[in-house]
């Protein structure tokens, strides 16, 4: 699909395979959910701008490359997102925190946002949206449409798994937020869920099944 990177890194596709796991413990979950967000973290900013900068280091004088360009801001999608975001913030931690509160209503499956707070100078950085599962992609398009709104114009989108009806729709109404995934499932069931997916993912990380 265009604009959908699969992170097919072993690494990655492993720990994907123990979070899909029904027997893994909510103790496993939620440490690989932060592994494997930290792993995707590297790749969704693998082609950052850097500058180069004469360095000393203890033995002599060197060129070395710095990071340039925006700041970064991480935006979890509540509540799930949040371990997702620590994993990231294990790679980059000066990136700012944009917290975007939205749950399913359960009969339409429509997103309901109840909570949105974001650094004041969100518009001048660049956006990573952080949510585990994109299935239906609702949540992630208003998401999305609630960081336009509040005047960011560079953004893009982490999942750990995404079903297909639901990255066609994102991409569809925001063809300029590129995509990273662990994988791309085929089909949604009756109530919104990935399949095979993983499950919920936010009470499998906070054990409130
Ligand atoms: N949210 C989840 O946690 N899991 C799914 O399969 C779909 C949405």
């Amino acid at each position: 699909m265009n604009g959908l990177t699969i992170v097919r890194h072993p690494l990655v596709q492993h720990k994907l395979r123990l979070l899909r796991d029904r027997a893994s413990s909510i103790q496993l979950f939620r440490t690989v959910m932060r592994e494997t967000a930290t792993l995707l973290c590297y790749e969704v900013t693998r082609d950052l701008p850097t500058v180069p900068i004469r360095i000393q280091t203890p033995v002599a004088e060197t060129e070395a490359h710095e990071l340039a360009g925006k700041k970064l801001v991480f935006a979890p999608i509540l509540r799930a997102g949040l371990a997702m975001a620590e994993g990231m913030l294990d790679l980059v931690p000066s990136a700012r925190i944009a917290h975007v509160g939205l749950y399913r209503d359960p009969v339409s499956l429509n997103p309901v946002e109840y909570y949105f707070k974001a650094p004041v100078d969100i518009a001048a950085r660049l956006v990573i949206v952080v949510d585990p599962m994109l299935a239906t992609g609702h949540s992630a398009i208003a998401a999305i449409d609630r960081l336009k709104a509040a005047g960011v114009a560079d953004l893009r989108f982490v999942c750990l798994l995404a079903a297909r009806p639901g990255a066609e729709a994102l991409r569809a109404a925001h063809p300029d937020v590129p995509i990273w995934t662990a994988a791309l499932d085929e089909t949604l069931n009756d109530h919104g869920y990935i399949v095979p997916g993983l499950g919920d993912a936010g009470d499998r990380t906070y054990g409130t099944r």
